[in-house]
């Protein structure tokens, strides 16, 4: 399969691009790494990316991601702001995708834990997963030509500990490999309308 990476370059990005390329072709992208630049804020981006990346049998977006905030001190100007990147972003690389990616193609985007269980500093970033779970569930049924759609739902993972473990005590660490085979799933499988949560 042909597959585009947006986001190749972070955190889960670089484990997951190596292991897919064992089996499939790999294309990556970002704002400031990869092979191909694209600004998920951006519609335009987005649109540019599709039209250069041809022949794309499954796109997997893992970046951008969500803000840490204070609930005292929200406001829906800051939520709009926040909701810009990994909300809105991933809907439109989806929205735009759609009208570019093979027949039986899939959409594999990312959200993770606080949509399920909260913790303090997260509503905006909350919101965020849980509203793209939402999105999965009506894309699933609205996509053309059989293309599927997922999400991958981490919780904190174990390399990232040493960066975000001191704001989010008590959350259990789940491993890379699990959440390497998760995204694996969703372009090898035939799932679609799931959250994979990898709890
Ligand atoms: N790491 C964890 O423990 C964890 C846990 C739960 C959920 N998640 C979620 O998983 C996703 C990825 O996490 P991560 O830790 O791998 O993130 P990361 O290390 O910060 O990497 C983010 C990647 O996305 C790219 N990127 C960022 N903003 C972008 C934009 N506007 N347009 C295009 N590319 C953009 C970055 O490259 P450039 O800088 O070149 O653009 C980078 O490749 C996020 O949604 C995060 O919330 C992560």
């Amino acid at each position: 399969m042909r597959i585009l990476i947006i986001g190749a370059s972070g955190t889960i990005g670089k484990e997951l691009t190596p292991y897919l390329k064992e089996n499939h072709e790999v294309l990556t992208a970002g704002r400031n790494s990869g092979e191909f630049t694209v600004d998920i804020t951006s519609e335009n981006s987005i649109k540019k990316l599709f039209e250069q990346a041809k022949n794309i049998d499954a796109c997997i977006c893992i970046a951008a991601s969500g803000p840490l905030d204070n609930f005292a001190s929200l406001t829906e100007n800051q939520l709009q702001k926040d909701f810009k990147g990994k909300l809105f972003g991933q809907i439109n690389v989806v929205l735009i995708g759609q009208h570019y990616l093979n027949d039986n193609g899939s959409f594999t985007l990312t959200t993770g834990i606080f949509a399920d269980k909260p913790y303090k500093g997260v509503t905006g970033g909350a919101v965020v997963s849980g509203a793209l779970h939402s999105f999965v569930l009506s894309a699933s049924i609205e996509l053309p030509r059989n293309i599927r759609i997922n999400a991958v739902s981490p919780s904190l993972i174990e390399d990232s500990v040493k960066d975000f473990g001191h704001l989010f005590p008590g959350l259990q660490p789940v491993s890379m490999d699990r959440i390497v085979k998760a995204f694996t799933k969703t372009v090898e499988d035939t799932v679609s309308g799931q959250i994979l949560r990898v709890y």
